[in-house]
């Protein structure tokens, strides 16, 4: 039997500060890098050495997520940690593609749960399960809607997990990091603010380091920073119609029209 670290996204800008930690990690035999671009997968392979195993897989593909449950039923494999990394996020403007809004829920939800209960069965006493939702989860979310709505889904469901397999010694811990600067959030000049001016940006290798650390101290949830724990606590208590007056300024300060309009043009 292998002890395995299985993380998706890996190839992403958060995903591969997971990896650099789980190469490190006591114990751990192969480090499988999910994704769905083969080529990225290799690179990590290329840069990091023969520990880290490309698994291709597309989470959004009931066939492809399946496979990867055979795969780790051939290996005999251990998830000693699975981290669910993938995401994707799309803003509600005028023209907006069907496709790649519904893709966040597909991915960021419905994605990372299909991971979660193909890896269960090979997942036991002791390890860990930490899901990358976001502080997207704390509140709806106008012009970025889908996916606040899919990161809340991803929360519940980690802490319903919590819950389900806390008897059987399996740790379900949720990450909610606010701005970090990836490709994520590289957006045209016209869309966003540069990530550089928006509050409380943080680091891939500082949300990485804060989420391993609280999933290993058994945490249902990780604040990666000082503001979204703050946030965290804001949205929770502050009336309603506080929270989405701020809420509907967060990302569309610089879209008058979606004030009016409810839809950035
Ligand atoms: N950046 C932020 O400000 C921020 C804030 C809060 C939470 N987060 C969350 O943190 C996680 C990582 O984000 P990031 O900033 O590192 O993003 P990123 O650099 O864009 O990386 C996202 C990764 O997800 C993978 N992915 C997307 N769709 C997939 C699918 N259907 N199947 C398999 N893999 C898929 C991509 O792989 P391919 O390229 O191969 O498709 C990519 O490697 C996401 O869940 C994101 O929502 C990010």
């Amino acid at each position: 039997m292998s002890n395995i670290a299985v993380i998706t996204g890996a190839a992403g800008g958060i995903g591969v500060e997971f990896v650099k930690l789980m190469l490190k990690e006591k114990g751990i035999d192969e480090v499988w890098v999910v994704g769905r671009t083969e080529s990225k997968l290799q690179k990590l392979r290329d840069e990091f050495g023969d520990k880290v195993v490309p698994v291709k897989v597309d989470i959004t593909n009931d066939d492809e997520v399946n496979n990867y449950a055979k795969l780790l039923e051939e290996k005999n494999a251990r998830v000693k940690w699975l981290i669910n990394c993938a995401g994707t996020r799309a803003l509600y403007k005028k023209g907006a593609d069907l496709t790649r809004l519904l893709a966040t829920i597909r991915t960021n939800c419905v994605g990372n749960m299909a991971m979660c209960y193909a890896s269960i069965p090979f997942i036991g006493k002791g390890d860990h399960i930490l899901n990358v939702s976001s502080a997207a989860s704390f509140q709806p979310l106008p012009s970025n809607n889908s996916y606040a709505a899919s990161k809340v889904a991803l929360r519940f469901f980690s802490k319903g997990l919590e819950y389900e397999l806390k008897t059987r010694g399996i740790k379900v811990t949720c990450s909610c990091p606010g701005w970090v600067a990836t490709e994520l959030m590289e957006f045209a000049d016209d869309e966003f603010p540069p990530i550089g001016r928006l509050p409380g940006a943080t680091t891939p290798e500082n949300v990485a380091k804060k989420s391993i650390r609280d999933a290993r101290r058994g945490k249902s949830i990780c604040f990666p920073t000082f503001k979204v724990h703050r946030d965290y606590y804001l949205t929770k208590y502050l009336p309603n119609v506080c929270v989405m007056w701020y809420a509907s300024h967060i990302e569309t300060d610089r879209y008058k029209d979606f004030i009016k309009t409810g839809i950035i043009t």
